[in-house]
């Protein structure tokens, strides 16, 4: 636990390190970063708010999952909804990741085009823009796959192939707990099944059961119960369309909440996808060995914000605002009996209970965001650190303009 002594000390230890900020060369900073050059780029050079990720903990994270994976032994297809990032996702493959999934049609596309094999979009084309781009990613990339979990799509996109002179790979979404998406379990999913596999020009690859609401259950017993009751009817609707006599296919689901508990209850490949970074509302689900904190995996990703203004007593002014996605779940680094406030677009407030302050104008704070998906959405880029030295940039894709849609 950080403590203020502690976190005092630490802050001048970091002070120290911070010693490029006043002669770094700022009028080079994006030429720098185009050539790849970050000498004397430290942390606190950075301009705010920012999107950090520790490289070490990043690194732990993943090689936490493909471990895992691979002794389970399950298949991992890592949702790259939470990250969004082409350099994140081959480092996924490189450890054994057997393709990734994604949430938009986008994201489907900027990866597939970005060389990452087996990409499996995890919500049904339902618009005929989304269907005909569906369709002619699947005849550019024949690893590509998609869900469905509704008839008139199926036939939209079985006529497309057609006109397309192409074969589209499905998978049938079925319900896990989640009312947002997939076809009832039982006749129903196995009747879209058996459509799928009598349509011309798709295939069927088997099923997508995500059990979104067992992801965030507090504590892991209340997790496990949960992630039964959700993939209950799943589980009987892969064993009727194996008494029908429809092919085995993949059962795809699962979250960075459950992964250790899917393969027990009969996905044959994963969809995590926070465990990369970890967020603070994530970290609150509670583990197996900790019922407060989920440990398994460690916050890798903090935005760095600015004091900008502090006139009254017990708080202070961040650059860190609503633009920047701040909230008030959001929880300050080193400093737990700090509060984040909403204030203003650029605004954000830090406040403390007791009158004291540890922060003045100009200190920077790194911050934990509440929500993974969301956030990463705002920001261009993540800075990859080691310590407080940069070691490299990654673009954050497809959040904007075109690509987006
Ligand atoms: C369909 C689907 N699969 C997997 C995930 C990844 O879950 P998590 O980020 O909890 O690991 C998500 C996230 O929302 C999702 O929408």
């Amino acid at each position: 636990m950080t403590t203020r002594r502690t976190f005092l000390a630490s802050a001048m230890a970091a002070g120290a390190a911070f010693g490029n900020s006043k002669t770094f060369p700022y009028q080079e900073f994006e030429q720098r970063i185009a050539k790849k050059d970050f000498r004397d780029m430290t942390k606190d050079v950075l301009p705010t708010p920012c999107m950090v990720v520790d490289l070490d903990l990043f690194e732990k994270n993943l090689k936490t999952m493909a471990d895992y994976a691979k002794s389970a032994p399950i298949q991992l297809r890592p949702h790259v909804k939470v990250h969004k990032s082409l350099d994140i996702a081959k480092r996924q493959v490189a450890l054994g990741a057997i393709g990734v999934t994604t949430a938009t049609i986008a994201e489907s596309e900027l990866m597939s085009r970005g060389g990452i094999k087996g990409v499996l979009w995890t919500k049904q084309p339902a618009s005929n823009n989304n269907i005909i781009r569906a369709v002619n990613l699947s005849k550019a990339d024949p690893t590509f796959m998609f869900v469905v979990d509704d008839f008139n799509v199926l036939a939209k996109v079985d006529e497309a192939a057609a006109a397309a002179k192409t074969k589209c790979r499905i998978v049938v979404s079925v319900y896990a707990g989640l009312t947002r998406q997939g076809i009832a379990n039982g006749q129903p999913a196995v009747d879209l099944a058996k459509r799928v596999l009598s349509a011309k020009n798709v295939s069927f690859e088997g099923w997508m059961a995500y059990s979104g609401g067992a992801s965030h259950t507090k504590g892991w017993q209340a997790r496990l119960q949960k992630s039964i009751e959700d993939l209950s009817g799943v589980n009987e609707t892969v064993a009727l369309a194996k008494k029908a006599g429809l092919p085995a296919g993949i059962v795809s689901g699962g979250s960075t909440g459950t992964y250790n508990m899917d393969h027990e209850l009969g996905l044959t490949e994963l969809e995590c996808g926070s465990y990369v970074f970890m967020d603070s509302i994530y970290r609150a689900v509670g583990g197996k060995s900790n019922g407060e904190i989920y440990t398994d995996f460690d916050n890798s990703l903090s935005i760095i914000a600015t004091v900008d203004s502090k006139h009254h007593a017990g708080q202070a002014t961040i650059d860190y605002g609503n633009k920047a996605l701040i909230q008030t779940t959001d929880q300050v680094k080193g400093m737990p009996w700090m509060r984040l406030e909403k204030q203003g677009a650029e605004y954000g407030i830090l406040r403390w209970s007791d009158g004291g302050g540890e922060t003045k104008v100009g200190d920077r704070v790194e911050i934990y965001c509440s929500n993974l998906d969301m956030s990463t959405n705002c920001y261009d880029r993540y800075y990859i650190a080691r310590g407080n030295q940069i070691v490299d940039v990654w673009p954050i894709m497809g959040r904007a303009g075109a690509a987006q849609r």
